[in-house]
């Protein structure tokens, strides 16, 4: 049997997946579990529900490029292959009867950069990036600095 470089390429990937597998196991003693209780079919206490942040407030970006934070409720939106609720307020022909904000001009775009007529494909399932978040207790501690705490001179400060 011929062995394409593709295939030599699949296998070698196989092992690397599986390798950082292995020593994400080692390292997982020191972060908090994220995967449920260690008796997978035990019964355990279920967590109440986080209460989310719905304050329709705007948060700021912690880089340009972040994609931002949902600052409202989409308890009960449906995104689906053949609705997507988010779209009723943020496409570009709805933002001036729902006040939302137009979703980003890069949801335009293919990867190469071409500007479509329509939201890209690959920007449709929009909570794949954009979150709401909930007011609990982080897992793990944050060490996030924003880059303009790093000595950077902003344009225009003086
Ligand atoms: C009923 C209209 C409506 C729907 C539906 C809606 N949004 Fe919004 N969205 C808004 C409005 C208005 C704002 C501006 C802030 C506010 O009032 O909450 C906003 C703000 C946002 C922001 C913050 C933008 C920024 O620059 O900070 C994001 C991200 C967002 N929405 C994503 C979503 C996603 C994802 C969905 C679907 C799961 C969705 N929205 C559904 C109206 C809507
Ligand atoms: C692949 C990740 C991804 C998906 C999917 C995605 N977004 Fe975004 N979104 C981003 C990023 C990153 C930004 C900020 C940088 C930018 O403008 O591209 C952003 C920016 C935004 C903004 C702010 C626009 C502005 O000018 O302030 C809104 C609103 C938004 N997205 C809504 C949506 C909605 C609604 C969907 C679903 C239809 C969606 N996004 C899908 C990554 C994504």
């Amino acid at each position: 049997m011929m062995r394409s470089p593709g295939s030599m390429l699949g296998a070698l990937l196989t092992v690397l997946f599986v390798a950082t597998g292995a020593i994400a196991q080692m390292v997982g003693e020191r972060v908090p579990e994220l995967s449920g209780p260690p008796q997978e079919m035990g019964e355990v206490a279920a967590e109440p529900i986080p209460r989310w942040v719905v304050d329709d407030i705007r948060k700021e970006r912690a880089y340009p490029d972040q994609p931002p934070i949902i600052p409202h409720s989409i308890e009960g939106y449906q995104l689906s292959v053949n609705t997507n609720r988010c779209l009723s307020c943020h496409k570009r022909e709805l933002t001036q009867e729902s006040g939302a904000p137009m979703i980003s001009v890069t949801h335009y775009m293919t990867r190469e950069g071409q500007m479509l007529a329509d939201v890209s494909p690959r920007r449709y399932f929009c909570t794949a990036c954009h979150v709401p978040q909930a007011d609990v207790r982080p897992l793990v501690e944050n060490t996030f600095k924003d880059m303009s705490e790093m000595g950077v001179k902003q344009a225009g400060s003086e």
